[in-house]
């Protein structure tokens, strides 16, 4: 039952995780566009904020925007902070859930580095502290005035963040690492700076006071960080469903080529929402990087230097074999006859250029480390082999199943 029960939770966590995400970064772009699109209006002084029209569900809106002080304020205002947090609440016991949890699975490779799990706990969700630790001294410094330097240093941190992860966890890991980082970064602007401060210039204005206009300023210099994000992160997220993204010596490489894309496709829409114009270069640039970002994954992943006939690379992940291992002989032959000719680094099942999934069960340590999926998949669900194609009969699926269970 606990594999169910986990697969179940993991299902749930995610699935609420992203309806989160998409409640954040669509408030994100909506704001951003608000922002953008302000006009000016005769009841606010020039400079001090402006309104906008908007159309949307049969109505007409009239938003205001005022910077910093309006001459009152309602006892009743909106906030918008849940998506946020919820978004990193449910992405952190997700990250908790299947990296932490199952460990020796997704987060541990012994051919990166064989840690307890202990170890990695700390490693990893130390990282995200330090990270974010980094990162708000770097803004609360003198450097703060100066938005592109900030930007580009917090370029640079988040590539040797994702370098530094990758010399300790599994590919994969570390990558979502990476992201969760990013993310972390994201929802403490909110939490620790966008949010008090708005507390703070709620409280002036309440007190009759005129509010300090940092407090704004700082504000809107972590939001435009979290905006320029959005669309890395996504990318960073999605992609430990897709091994070609991360299986490669040089993961942050590819994820530099991911910020830059993003942040120049936010940028080319910040900019033209903002009325002044279109800046196609962007789009060229954002395409320069994915098609290096391809180049590398054809050319320097196992599955990518397969499909491309070329001899494998000698990665420290893949040149070593884990720890010796005990997988019964009865297994492997199940295993190797029903799942390898799919899953194995050179499919040999019609259609398959690389491993479904990135799963290889062609080995005893990869049948051994894959125990857990292997329990879900073929043991407890008839999932795999896919509509049962390669004829797995019903007495081997239950011998699959108690080997994988541990019993
Ligand atoms: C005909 C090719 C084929 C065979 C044979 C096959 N698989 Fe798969 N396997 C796939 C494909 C395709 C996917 C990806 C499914 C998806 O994307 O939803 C996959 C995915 C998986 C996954 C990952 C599931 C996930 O969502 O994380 C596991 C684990 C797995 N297979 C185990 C097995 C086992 C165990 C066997 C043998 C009993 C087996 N497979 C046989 C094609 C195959």
């Amino acid at each position: 039952m606990e594999p169910i029960l986990h697969e179940y939770g993991s299902l749930l966590l995610r699935w609420t995780h992203i309806i989160a995400g998409m409640a954040w970064i669509g408030s994100s772009f909506y704001f951003m566009h608000l922002d953008a699109s302000l006009k000016a209006c005769a009841d606010i002084p020039p400079g001090k904020g402006g309104e906008a029209w908007e159309v949307h569900g049969g109505g007409f809106y009239q938003v205001k925007k005022y910077l910093v002080a309006p001459d009152f304020l309602p006892e009743e205002l909106g906030w918008h902070k849940w998506q946020s947090y919820a978004t990193w609440i449910t992405g952190f016991f997700l990250l908790i859930w299947v990296y932490y949890y199952q460990s020796s699975i997704f987060l541990i490779d012994p051919a990166v580095m064989n840690l307890k799990p202990i170890t990695a706990l700390v490693i990893g969700l130390g990282g995200l502290a330090a990270g974010w630790i980094a990162y708000d001294q770097l803004c609360r410094s003198r450097l703060g005035d100066k938005p592109l330097v900030v930007g580009i240093i917090v370029f640079a941190g988040v590539v040797l963040a994702a370098f530094l992860y990758q010399q300790v966890f599994s590919p994969r890991a570390a990558f979502i690492h990476t992201g969760a980082l990013m993310a972390t970064i994201m929802s403490g602007n909110v939490f620790f700076v966008i949010i008090p401060n708005q507390h703070k210039v709620v409280a002036a204005l309440k007190a009759g006071e005129v509010p300090n206009p940092y407090y704004g300023k700082t504000a809107k210099l972590r939001s435009g960080h979290n905006n320029y994000f959005t669309l890395p992160v996504v990318f960073l997220m999605i992609s430990n469903h897709y091994p070609l993204t991360y299986s490669t010596p040089y993961a942050f490489v590819i994820v530099a080529l991911a910020l830059v894309a993003g942040t120049v496709i936010r940028y080319f829409y910040n900019e033209r929402h903002a009325g002044r114009g279109d800046k196609a270069w962007c789009w060229l640039v954002a395409a320069v990087c994915l098609i290096l970002a391809i180049f590398i994954s054809a050319t320097t992943t196992p599955a990518g230097r397969m499909a491309l006939g070329l001899p494998p690379l000698v990665s420290p992940a893949y040149a070593k074999s884990g720890p010796a291992v005990d997988v019964p002989v009865d297994i492997q032959n199940v295993v190797m006859g029903r799942c390898a000719m799919c899953h194995a680094a050179e499919p040999v099942y019609e259609g398959f250029a690389v491993p479904p999934r990135g799963i290889l069960l062609d080995t005893p340590e990869a049948i051994a480390k894959n125990r857990k999926l292997i329990l879900v998949q073929a043991g407890l669900t008839h999932a795999m082999p896919p509509n049962n194609i390669t004829e797995l009969s019903d007495e081997d699926r239950a011998m699959l199943k108690e080997w994988a269970s541990g019993k």
